[in-house]
Order: structure tokens, then C-alpha cells, then sequence
């Protein structure tokens, strides 16, 4: 099945995306939509598109369109599932899911009252490099064996300075742990499972120009025991350095960058690399997940409640953050 998807929201991840799927026309056709009908129409013509639109509701409304790919502030969200759902269009909605778990579940029970799919698109869940970790974790590599996972670590350091709707936290649902750091939360979930506890620490703030924080060191304790580090920040005055996973087990260590194409694997005696394709940040995997959940009438893997599951993390961390206190969690239920 082919499947017509609406691109809402031409701005810069966008544009990033469609550089990486714009090809995938066995599966799809693309519309644009923009507030700015001459927005629409030159992503249109940049990425091989079907038709523009100049509203989100006249995208929405028309039938030619089966379902919305949302790429808007995330105060927006909400309001995104509630256009889609009152249409019958099926929504796949960029992360984080929301702004807070209130929201999150308001969205996934529209989606549901209305019979439409809703997927988030946290890209980092179908990365190549921890799907072949995840394999790894559980096989071994010939001739090795990583063991039981003891330990998470996970840098994601750099310098921007957020622009726009980012700089409130009020639209932005806070600062950069809610954008970006979400992603190092999801790898943290994914591999390791769904944290005991979390405890979190902001530096003080470089970028005092902005709401939210530039900044967050945050410890968990996932099932097991299993010991789990992110440090994600933004105000880190280097030039680039790669992001790392590290994941260390009893019997061997696996290190990677998420958006890299190679896994190094070693333990006391050897060490080798492991390589995947090129990940292309693992947007065409997660589009195609979207379209056959659809075509299976069955619930994406990432889920508005897997969405949630990362966002109730995040919060948590927060919480921690400014009560200096450890936060318990209980699993966000469907
Ligand atoms: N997965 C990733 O790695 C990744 C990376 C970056 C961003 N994202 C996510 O993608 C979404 C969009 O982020 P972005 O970086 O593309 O943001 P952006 O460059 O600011 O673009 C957002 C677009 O949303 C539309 N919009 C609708 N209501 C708006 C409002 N009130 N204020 C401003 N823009 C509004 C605008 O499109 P029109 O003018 O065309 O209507 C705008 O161009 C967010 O959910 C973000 O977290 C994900």
C-alpha cells in the first residue's frame, strides 16, 4: 500500500527529513503544508511533492490526504492530533510527544476515539547502531560475548544557543533535556528498560538568554541494577564532538555514536568493529514503520504510550532537578 502523507510545518527539521526520504516514492506521496502557502509549495517542489497546501486545515480536510507527518513547536502538539482526529487522518507527530503527561494522554485517547493511528517520530528508536547493539546484548558476536548489561553511559555534549519558540519554556515544555536529550532517554529505554529511579542535576545556566535549561546530568537505576548515566548538554564551549553510547556488560564493552555506522566491540583480549549501512538517522525505518502500521491496522511500535514512557523520564528528571530529590517512577499505563 502507497501512502499519501502530509508534511505540517516547513521549517528546518523538515527540511532535514526530507533530504533523507524524499526518495521513497514506492511508498509514498508527499504534500506540504505551511501556514505560508509559498512555503509549502517550494518544499514541494524541492522534495518531489504532490500538492501544497496553505493551512493545516485545508490539508487536513482533504481527501486525498491519509495522514500527517507534524513538524511544529511542541505547545502545538495537542492541537496537531486534535485537527488530524477530527478528519480521520492517521498522525505521526515529532517528539517529544508533548509537553507534559496530561497532554501525552489527551492525545493518545483522541487518536484512539477516532480509529487513527498515532506514532511518535523519535527517530532514535530505529537507529542501525542499537538495534545491531541490542543484538549483540543478546547473541554475542562470533566468538564473544557481552554478557549481563551492567552499566548505560550516554554524551551527548555540544553548543548552540536555542532560537525561536525554543527559548520558552512554556512552548518548548522546557529546555534542551525535553528536545534533545529525549533521544539519549529513548536509547536509555530501549536498551535498558524502563528506570527504578532517576536523579538529575542542572549545571548553572550559560545561556541565561533562554527559559529552559541548557544543561542536564542525569543518573537512573533501571531493572536489575543496571546503572545508567546521561550527560546532555548544549553549553559545552567545544567545536564538535561525536555523541557516545557506551554500554558496558560482564563480559564486554560496546561503544558507538548513535548516528554512526560502526560499533566497536571489545572485551579483555580483543577488540573489533562491527558495521551497519549508513543510518540516515534512521528516519526511513521509522516512515516505514509508520506506513505498514497502518497498512496492518495494527499499533506502530513507537507508540503514543512509548512517546509517553520517554516523556514521563524526562519530567522526572526535571522534577529531581529542582527538588534535588530522587524520583521514583511507576510506568505510564495505556
Ligand atoms: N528528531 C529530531 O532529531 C529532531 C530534530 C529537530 C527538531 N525535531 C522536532 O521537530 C519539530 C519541529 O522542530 P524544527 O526544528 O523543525 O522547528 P522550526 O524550524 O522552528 O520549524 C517549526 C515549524 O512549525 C510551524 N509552526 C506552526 N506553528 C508555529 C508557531 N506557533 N511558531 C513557530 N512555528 C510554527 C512553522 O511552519 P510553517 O511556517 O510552514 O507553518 C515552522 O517552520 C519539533 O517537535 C522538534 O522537537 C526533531
Amino acid at each position: 500500500m502507497k501512502l499519501t502523507m502530509c508534511i505540517v510545518g516547513c521549517g528546518g527539521y523538515a527540511r532535514n527529513v526530507l533530504g533523507d526520504i524524499h526518495d521513497m516514492t514506492d511508498e509514498f506521496d508527499y504534500y506540504f503544508a505551511s501556514r505560508d502557502i509559498s512555503k509549502a509549495q517550494q518544499y514541494s517542489e524541492d522534495f518531489g511533492g504532490v500538492g501544497a497546501f496553505g493551512a493545516y486545515e485545508e490539508a487536513a480536510a482533504d481527501p486525498r490526504v491519509q495522514s500527517l507527518y507534524f513538524f511544529t513547536p511542541h505547545d502545538t502538539h495537542l492541537d496537531n492530533v486534535k485537527l488530524a482526529a477530527k478528519h480521520g487522518k492517521h498522525i505521526l507527530i515529532e517528539k517529544p510527544i508533548a509537553r507534559t503527561l496530561d497532554e501525552a494522554q489527551e492525545m493518545i485517547q483522541i487518536a484512539r476515539d477516532a480509529g487513527v493511528k498515532l506514532m511518535v517520530a523519535e527517530n532514535y528508536r530505529f537507529l542501525l547502531t542499537v538495534d545491531k547493539a541490542l543484538e549483540i546484548m543478546r547473541q554475542g558476536p562470533v566468538g564473544d560475548s557481552f554478557g549481563e548489561l551492567r552499566q548505560i553511559e550516554l554524551q551527548a555534549e555540544g553548543y548552540s544557543v536555542p532560537k525561536e519558540w525554543r527559548t520558552s519554556a512554556e512552548q518548548n515544555g522546557g529546555g534542551v533535556f525535553i528536545d534533545g536529550g529525549i533521544h539519549y532517554v529513548d536509547i536509555m529505554l530501549n536498551i535498558g528498560g524502563y528506570p527504578e529511579s532517576v536523579h538529575a542535576i542542572q549545571p548553572p545556566q550559560t545561556h541565561t538568554e533562554v527559559e529552559g535549561e541548557d544543561g542536564i546530568l542525569m543518573t537512573a537505576r533501571l531493572p536489575g541494577g543496571v546503572a545508567a548515566v546521561i550527560n546532555f548538554s548544549r553549553a559545552t564551549p567545544i567545536r564538535e564532538t561525536p555523541h557516545m553510547v557506551h554500554l558496558t556488560g560482564t563480559k564486554g564493552k560496546l561503544s558507538f555514536v548513535p548516528n554512526g555506522n560502526e560499533l566497536s566491540v571489545e572485551n579483555r583480549q580483543v577488540r573489533r568493529t562491527v558495521r551497519v549501512p549508513a543510518p540516515r538517522r534512521g528516519v526511513r525505518q521509522m516512515v516505514s514503520e509508520f506506513r505498514k502500521a497502518i497498512e496492518e491496522d495494527r499499533e506502530p511500535s513507537m507508540s503514543g504510550l512509548e512517546g509517553t514512557r520517554d516523556l514521563a523520564i524526562v519530567l522526572a528528571a526535571y522534577e529531581s532537578a529542582r527538588t534535588g530529590e530522587v524520583v521514583r517512577l511507576s510506568e505510564p499505563q495505556t
